[in-house]
């Protein structure tokens, strides 16, 4: 869409960078600041890691960089990178998604041998140097946590590996293995897919994210169509943001979330004159309901669903619709059983994905669909009744 220069052939652009931050800073801060300190009293956070090179600014890119600036990959305030800031460090476990120079560790991309193998500095963000680096053009394939390797090119090779979620059905298989499907185990622990799973939810069965059946297929990755089949052809990759011109090439729409392409309803409404992201939402809410009336009247430990907090799911033993409370925080839902917990998991990594009904709405589908039906035997709910489609 924009120009036919790869991102990974423009490893110049970093010296723009650098200066041209610095003046966005002089100019908000009144005093062009010559020390990393008083770049630190910005109103908006500037980067510390990353290669840049304080030099002069070349004005042709500041586009790109204002977009990038504004996006939530810049945003240093956010949760998403500045959650180890007392920490001092961001943990190994952690630093290759939240932050540019964890990423670049992992991959090797930074002289030393792939895997994080030095402390990485809290006040990163995912800098140009994440997806504008020579280095990326070597990697080939991207591991997911399925354990699934999916072969990659250029650019992608960051979106996906930052993307994909941190556990997978497979792990919900493994917790849960051998277990009596509706007795509550004081082991169980939730497993939570992580954050913004998109790429998870694009290579679908294929890439196996969700808790799978077995005896049921699932649909694989969302080829969709050309024009659309990757991440950056969608996503303005500064910006981040979904240009929707090009989608009514192909679709009538009034925005994205009206697109509807199916004509049947999955959800039993009957209604297909709102777009698929209408189906999935309203499966995904009736899928919480019965997760919810399960752990009531099923196991007898009701479960509070909290989306503010990790980890999410709460305990409320006597029942009273309130978080059970130990020592003034919290307590944890300690009555998982297999049946909740991998119901609970697919819950959370469909709507853990914001573009789901984009990236892959056959999978999410499917992957709510299963986990009502599992459901629905123990409550004695008729799936006939429901009218859904899978
Ligand atoms: C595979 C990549 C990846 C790894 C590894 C990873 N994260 Fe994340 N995490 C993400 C992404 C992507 C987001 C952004 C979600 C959003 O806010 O849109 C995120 C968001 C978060 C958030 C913000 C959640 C919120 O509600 O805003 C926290 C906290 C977090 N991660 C903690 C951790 C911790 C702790 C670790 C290590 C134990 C970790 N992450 C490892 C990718 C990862
Ligand atoms: C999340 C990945 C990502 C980050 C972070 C990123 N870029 Fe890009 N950038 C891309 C991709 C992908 C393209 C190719 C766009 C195209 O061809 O449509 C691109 C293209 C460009 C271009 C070519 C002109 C244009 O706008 O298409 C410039 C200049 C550029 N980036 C500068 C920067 C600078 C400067 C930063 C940091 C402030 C930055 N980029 C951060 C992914 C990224
Ligand atoms: C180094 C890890 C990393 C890489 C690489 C990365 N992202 Fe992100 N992305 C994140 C994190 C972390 C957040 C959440 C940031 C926040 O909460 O401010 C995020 C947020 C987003 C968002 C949500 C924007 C919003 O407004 O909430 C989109 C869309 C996105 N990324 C797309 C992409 C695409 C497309 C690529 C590849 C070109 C990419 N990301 C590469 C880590 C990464
Ligand atoms: C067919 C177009 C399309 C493709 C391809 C696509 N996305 Fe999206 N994506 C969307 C739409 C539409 C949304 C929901 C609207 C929004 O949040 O901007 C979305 C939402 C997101 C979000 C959540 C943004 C938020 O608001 O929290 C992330 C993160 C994301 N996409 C990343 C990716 C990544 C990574 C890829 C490649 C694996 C990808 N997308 C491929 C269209 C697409
Ligand atoms: C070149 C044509 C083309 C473009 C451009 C295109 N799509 Fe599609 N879209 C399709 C086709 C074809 C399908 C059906 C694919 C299938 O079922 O495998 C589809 C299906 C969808 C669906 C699922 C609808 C349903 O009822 O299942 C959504 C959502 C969607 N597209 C969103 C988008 C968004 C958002 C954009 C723009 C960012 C976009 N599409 C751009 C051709 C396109």
């Amino acid at each position: 869409m924009h120009s036919n220069i790869h991102p990974t052939a423009r490893p110049f652009i970093f010296i723009a960078v650098a200066g041209f931050l610095s003046l966005c800073a002089g100019a908000l801060a009144q005093t062009a600041p010559e020390t990393e300190d008083e770049e630190l009293a910005v109103p908006f956070a500037l980067p510390k890691s990353g290669p840049f090179t304080p030099a002069d600014i070349n004005v042709e890119n500041d586009q790109a960089i204002t977009n990038w600036f504004r996006s939530a990959h810049a945003n240093a305030a956010a949760e998403a990178f500045s959650h180890w800031d007392d920490d001092g460090e961001i943990r190994a476990a952690c630093a290759t998604c939240h932050s540019g120079e964890g990423f670049r560790d992992f991959h090797g991309l930074d002289g030393t041998p792939p895997g994080i193998d030095g402390p990485i500095n809290t006040g990163g963000v995912v800098d140009c140097g994440t997806c504008h680096n020579a280095g990326l053009a070597e990697i080939t394939e991207i591991t997911f946590p399925s354990g699934i390797v999916h072969p990659v090119t250029g650019v992608e090779a960051s979106c996906l590996t930052c993307h994909q979620g941190r556990s997978a059905g497979g792990n919900v298989v493994e917790a849960t293995e051998g277990l009596a499907v509706d007795e509550p185990n004081a082991d169980l622990r939730f497993i939570n897919p992580h954050y913004a799973t998109a790429a998870a939810t694009w290579l679908g069965g294929y890439g196996r994210a969700g808790y799978h059946y077995s005896g049921q297929e699932y649909s694989g990755r969302f080829f969709h169509a050309r024009p659309v089949a990757s991440c950056n052809s969608c996503h303005e990759p500064h910006t981040l943001e979904v240009q929707f011109e090009p989608c009514l090439t192909c679709h009538v729409a009034d925005s994205p979330e009206d697109i509807r392409i199916a004509r049947q309803s999955y959800d039993g409404s009957g209604n297909t004159s709102v777009g698929i992201r209408s189906d999935i939402n309203a499966n995904a809410e009736r899928l919480m309901d019965m997760i919810v009336a399960y752990t009531n009247d099923v196991v007898g430990a009701p479960v509070i669903y909290d989306g503010t907090r990790h980890p999410y799911f709460f305990a409320d033993a006597n029942g009273d619709g309130a978080i059970d409370m130990a020592d003034g925080s919290p307590v944890p839902y300690g009555a998982w059983t297999p049946r909740s917990l991998r119901t609970a998991f697919n819950w959370k990594l469909v709507t853990a994905d914001p573009g789901s009904y984009a990236h892959n709405p056959k999978y999410t589908l499917e992957l709510l669909y299963d986990a009502i039906r599992d459901l629905s035997g123990p409550l004695g709910i008729d799936m006939e009744d429901l009218g859904l489609l899978r």
